[in-house]
């Protein structure tokens, strides 16, 4: 009896999204514990399984710009035990990796995005210049002995570097490390001259005065930093970059789980306790109609178009 079969296994899939979550859900974190997205899934996750009632076990699944975590996630069982989190990379990715086994805009069901983080120019303590007119000054008189470091190919310490080259019509020497981590302690030995990174890794250093700090990537100046001026005050017109993050599900999450989720990331970021850790970070809650699977889904659609064609320009891919 196919409609009988059928209608059984239609009832099972209500039944299971029903009783979803009956088990800890793992969230999937494509760069390393204690980095800057790790922080904001921690937060996120721990306020999410409360809401969930169940555990939410991060787990950071390391490489190639966060692509194998992505594609880990994205052949994961569709059952809401295996989620994602992920930045501008799920945007940026197609245009940087020729043997994608992904499509961002295809093979994931959305579940909202949380929170946007600004970035920061750094520069190691004892770099010359004082503030960004002077250090584009600079690094056009020394081009490529001056060296940026980042977290490798699709990480938006990258990106946030490229823009930076672009802006000041300058390529200088990338120095790629396996996650920010590594290259946040270069450039405080000294072993690099400048990094853009995210302020959930660098208020610390910033606040210590164990960098030197440029400016904020972002349009206006930032709560965490009030005193700092953005990159476009010190002359970079237009400069703008802020990193995003999403939550995703493999493709063919029944809808009812997608919206447990959904709902639980809603509830997450209500949580007093998670604003004012990403409040600390220097991280902004992305506003309600953003935290929704169209938001998120939207949103990606309009950064995969803005970054992709550009960094098909500049060439950069790898296998
Ligand atoms: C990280 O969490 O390590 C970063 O988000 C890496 C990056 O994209 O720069």
């Amino acid at each position: 009896m196919v409609v009988g079969a059928l209608g059984l296994a239609l009832a099972g899939g209500v039944q299971a999204a029903d009783a979803y979550p009956s088990k800890p859900v793992t969230l999937v974190v494509p760069f390393s514990a204690g980095g800057p997205t790790d922080v904001v899934s921690r937060a996120l996750g721990q306020a999410m399984a409360r809401e969930l009632g169940q555990s939410v076990v991060v787990e950071n699944r390391l490489g190639a710009g966060g692509t194998v975590a992505a594609a880990f996630v994205a052949r994961a069982q569709p059952d809401g035990y295996t989620i994602l989190i992920h930045h501008n990379g799920m945007a940026t990715a197609p245009a940087l990796y020729k043997k994608l086994s992904y499509s961002p805009l295809k093979d994931f069901e959305y579940v909202g995005q949380v929170a946007d983080v600004p970035m920061t120019l750094l520069g190691r303590k004892d770099l010359p210049p004082a503030n960004a007119a002077e250090l584009v000054k600079y690094v056009s008189q020394n081009k490529d002995k001056v060296s940026l470091a980042n977290a490798g190919l699709g990480a938006v310490s990258q990106l946030c570097g490229l823009l930076f080259e672009e802006a000041v019509n300058v390529k200088m020497t990338s120095v790629p490390y396996q996650g920010t981590g590594p290259a946040m302690t270069a450039l405080l030995g000294g072993q690099v001259d400048l990094l853009c990174d995210q302020t959930t890794s660098t208020l610390p250093h910033i606040n210590a005065s164990r960098v030197k700090l440029y400016g904020v990537t972002t349009p206006n100046r930032i709560k965490a930093l009030p005193n700092a001026p953005t990159l476009q005050e010190g002359g970079l017109k237009g400069f703008s970059m802020k990193v995003w993050h999403g939550v995703y599900a493999p493709k063919g999450t029944p809808p009812a789980v997608v919206a447990r989720l959904t709902k639980a990331l809603q509830q997450a970021l209500k949580d007093p306790v998670v604003a004012k850790r990403l409040d600390d970070l220097g991280a902004e809650i992305v506003p309600a109609d953003k935290q929704t699977p169209e938001g998120l889904k939207t949103w990606l659609k309009a950064e995969s178009e803005k970054w992709q064609p550009l960094l098909k320009t500049m060439k950069l891919e790898a296998d």
